[in-house]
C-alpha cells in the first residue's frame, strides 16, 4: 500500500467546483492585483488568530522578512533565533543586516530552549525570533516573560503555525507580529507561493502594507520606505480564501490520524513521539519522530513505499553562508536533532489504513 507525504491535488479535487468557479471568475475579471478576495484573506485569516491586522504578501519568507523591516530591525543588531528551522528564519535576519544569534533546542520538542535565552542576550540584542514548528506553539510564555524582562522585541516565525495557539492566545498576539507562510505544502496552501503578516501593532501594519509595494505611502508614486514587490495575487487569495473554510476539518483529520500513530506506536522502545507542551493545541503540520537508526528505517519504509521526509537534515550553521554565525558542535541538542527526526506522512487525504499501515511498518522496523 503506497502512502505518500502529500497529496496537493486530493485538496483540489475535493474543492473543485468552488475553485473552479473562484479562479474562472477572477481570470475573466482582469482583476488580478489584490483586491476583495486578498482583504477578505487578511480579514478572515487576521480575525481567526484574533489580531488586529493580516497585511498578505507573496511568501512567508518576505513575510518575516518585511516584519523585520517593519520593526526596525537592521544593521548593528543582533536577533536570537534557532538553528533547527527552515533556512528562511534565518535568511531574512542576515538580509536586514543583523546578526542572528542561535541558542539551543529542547531535544524533546526540538524547538527553543527558553532556558539558554539570557546567556544569549548582549547589549546588541534588539528581538527574539521564535520559531513555531510543526504545527504547534514553541514555549512562548517563557520566551514572552524573558523579552520583556530584557526590553526585547519578539517577532514570531508563523510559518508552520496558523490556527496554532496556547490556551487560546494565537500566533501573532506574542510580540510586535508574526509571519505565515501560504506555501504550497502548508495546512493552507497556495497554488504556489503566498505569505502574511498579522499584527495588533498599527505602525508594523502601516509599515508592511507599504513595504509590500515599493514602500509606497497613500499618494501613488509617492514613496516613504524602502521597499519590495510583494503582492498576494488576487487569484491566489481567491484559492486560499476557499481553502481556508475546509482547514478546521483538515486539521481535525490530521488529529484522527496523529491518534493512530500515537495508538500504535506507543512505547516502541527506541522511538520518541511528538510531544504537546502544556496549554498548545497542535494542528500537526508534521508528525515528526525521533530514533537513533533514522536513515536505516527511512530506507526501509521506502522499499516499502511509505514516504517520509526530514525537517530538517542539516542545522543552519553548517550551511556555507551561515557558517560563520556558529561553530560546529556548539549547538549539541540542534546537532542531535537534526541526525534523529524523521516526518511521517499526516496529510488530510490519508486514509486510516494507509496510516495504520504506515505505523505498524515502523513497528515491525523495531
Ligand atoms: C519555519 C519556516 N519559516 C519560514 C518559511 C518561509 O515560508 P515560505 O516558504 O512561504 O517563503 C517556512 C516555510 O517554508 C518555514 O517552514
Amino acid at each position: 500500500m503506497r502512502v505518500p507525504f502529500y497529496d496537493i491535488k486530493a485538496q483540489y479535487l475535493e474543492l473543485q467546483e468552488e475553485l473552479d468557479r473562484i479562479t474562472h471568475e477572477v481570470l475573466s475579471s482582469g482583476a488580478y492585483a489584490p483586491g476583495k478576495y486578498v482583504q477578505a484573506l487578511e480579514q478572515e485569516v487576521a480575525s481567526q488568530h484574533g489580531c488586529k491586522h493580516g497585511i498578505a504578501v507573496n511568501s512567508g519568507t518576505d513575510a518575516l522578512r518585511i516584519l523585520m523591516d517593519a520593526a526596525g530591525i537592521g544593521a548593528g543588531d543582533e536577533v536570537i533565533t534557532t538553528a533547527f528551522t527552515f533556512v528562511a528564519s534565518v535568511e531574512t535576519i542576515v538580509q536586514t543586516g543583523a546578526t542572528p544569534v542561535f541558542v539551543d533546542i529542547d531535544p524533546v520538542m526540538m524547538q527553543i530552549d527558553p532556558s539558554l535565552i539570557e546567556t544569549a542576550i548582549t547589549p546588541r540584542t534588539k528581538a527574539i525570533l521564535p520559531i513555531h514548528l510543526f504545527g504547534q506553539l514553541c514555549p512562548i510564555r517563557k520566551v514572552q516573560a524573558i523579552a520583556e524582562r530584557y526590553g526585547l522585541t519578539i517577532l514570531e516565525d508563523a510559518a508552520q503555525a496558523l490556527h496554532s495557539h496556547h490556551k487560546g492566545t494565537y500566533a501573532g498576539n506574542f510580540g510586535r507580529g508574526a509571519g505565515i507562510s501560504f506555501y504550497v505544502t502548508k495546512n493552507l496552501g497556495a497554488a504556489g507561493d503566498g505569505g502574511m503578516i498579522i499584527t495588533n501593532d498599527d505602525e508594523i501594519a502601516e509599515r508592511s502594507r507599504s513595504m509590500r509595494v515599493h514602500g509606497m505611502g497613500r499618494e501613488r508614486y509617492y514613496y516613504d520606505y524602502l521597499g519590495y514587490t510583494s503582492r498576494l495575487d488576487e487569484i491566489q487569495g481567491a484559492i486560499l480564501l476557499t481553502k481556508l473554510s475546509r482547514v478546521p476539518a483538515w486539521n481535525d483529520r490530521r488529529g484522527e490520524l496523529a491518534a493512530i500513530y500515537h495508538e500504535v506506536l506507543k512505547g516502541t522502545k527506541g522511538l520518541a513521539l511528538p510531544q504537546l507542551l502544556h496549554g498548545n493545541n497542535t494542528t500537526n503540520h508534521q508528525f515528526t519522530v525521533q530514533l537513533d537508526r533514522r536513515d536505516e528505517l527511512q530506507a526501509f519504509l521506502r522499499e516499502r513505499e511509505i514516504d517520509s521526509m526530514i525537517y530538517y537534515p542539516v542545522p543552519i550553521h553548517f550551511h556555507a553562508p551561515y557558517q560563520h554565525l556558529a561553530e560546529r558542535g556548539s549547538l549539541p541538542v540542534t546537532e542531535r536533532v537534526s541526525s534523529r527526526v524523521l516526518s511521517l506522512p499526516i496529510h488530510p487525504h490519508l486514509s486510516d489504513e494507509q496510516v495504520r499501515h504506515a505505523a505498524e511498518t515502523i513497528r515491525s522496523f523495531f
